[in-house]
């Protein structure tokens, strides 16, 4: 187990995952025992292979449907310079990848600061003969970087202090917000490891309340979007209220990808259009397979995703050999100012905390 971790890397081909000894579908209590969930964030996944093993006839099977049909036809990557563009995709979808928003040298000091955390995880022995801890209200080898600090975020990292504000994502981040005065909510990220095989529940981070707060009017209004009122009045009409809720999220995130993303390596799959959704995503039993293919292969290491924290998206099976490492920050609009940034009632403006009260990572 020593060894496993010397040197562990969170690019590259490792030794590290694929328990056997971790039952399929197993998550952890809040105490830390066993329990199996049949709903919420941690639901089990009833399509999953029987074994965790990685080349188990059924992962094997797995493997090869991934390598046929996973992920986005034709996912649309930018360039950090194609700000409108950027935009434009992220209000029509809920998401956007942006390439090469960390350099070389922000790859690898990221990478590093991403290794040791996890080396940190991983070091803490696991129940009976399992080789990992299982993380609470989670499936197997699936580990946030924020909720595994005592303080849930990450923003004391040196490293992590270090990439929140970019030349390459604020310009895009202002354009999304319309104004430099937005916040840094969070800092944190999620990862899995190899023999993650499970697919995670489809979710939303946050709620939308369908609430336009005399500050989120504001925000709309410079940001041009009430574009259409009531008769006599300068109060926006139904269009434009839609309109303001679609293109106002309380919360964006930026997940940066330490490797590439395949098809085999547990890529996170986003359903587009979904942010300004009134009903919940469909459970595991009833998710159809397109939505589960919906991933985004072919985003390479040092890109980003650029999230509406709303819209509906989950993990994947990882049954490769890599670990599939997403560091992230979380802002937070500028009309936007959550009583408690990060404790159980988010109090915001105009949405609500996921399960649990915390923002949920991947
Ligand atoms: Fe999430």
């Amino acid at each position: 187990m020593g060894s496993e971790l010397d040197g562990l890397q969170v690019f590259g081909e490792t030794a590290v995952g694929w328990c056997a000894s971790t039952p399929v579908n197993e998550s952890a209590d809040v105490e830390g025992k066993p329990v199996l969930s049949t709903s919420s964030f941690n639901a089990s996944d009833p399509h999953a292979p029987m074994r965790r093993v990685h080349d188990d006839p059924q992962v094997c099977a797995l493997r090869e449907h991934l390598r046929a049909h996973n992920g986005i036809r034709n996912l649309e990557i930018v360039a950090p310079h194609e700000i409108e563009r950027a935009a434009r995709i992220f209000f029509r979808d809920g998401f956007v990848v942006v390439r090469d928003l960390l350099d070389a040298a922000q790859l690898a000091r990221f990478r590093d600061g991403s290794a040791r955390v996890l080396k940190d995880i991983l070091a803490i022995p696991g129940e009976g003969s399992r080789k990992y801890v299982t993380e609470t209200g989670r499936l197997p080898h699936r580990y946030s970087y924020g909720t595994a600090s005592a303080s849930r975020q990450l923003l004391h990292d040196p490293v992590w202090a270090s990439m929140l504000a970019l030349p390459t994502t604020t310009p895009i981040l202002e354009r999304i917000f319309g104004s430099q005065d937005y916040a840094v909510l969070g800092a944190g990220g999620d990862l899995c490891l190899p023999g993650a095989i499970e697919y995670q529940a489809l979710h939303a981070d946050v709620h939308e309340r369908f609430d336009l707060p005399p500050e989120r009017l504001a925000q709309a209004r410079t940001m041009g979007l009430a574009r259409t009122c009531v008769d006599g009045s300068t109060e926006p009409d139904a269009r434009s209220r839609q309109l303001i809720v679609e293109r106002t999220p309380a919360l964006v995130t930026i997940n940066f990808l330490m490797p590439d993303l395949t098809h085999e390596s547990g890529p996170i799959r986003q359903i587009p259009a979904t942010q300004g959704r009134a009903d919940p995503p469909p459970a595991q039993s009833d998710e159809p397979e397109w939505m589960r293919l919906s991933t985004l292969v072919g985003a390479k290491a040092g890109a980003g995703v650029i999230r509406d924290n709303r819209a509906w998206h989950g993990a994947t099976p990882n049954v490769s050999r890599e670990i599939r490492a997403m560091p992230k920050f979380e802002y937070g609009a500028p009309a936007h100012r959550p009583n408690t940034p990060h404790g159980a009632d988010f109090g915001g403006v105009w949405m609500s905390r996921g399960p649990g009260g915390n923002v949920v990572d991947i």
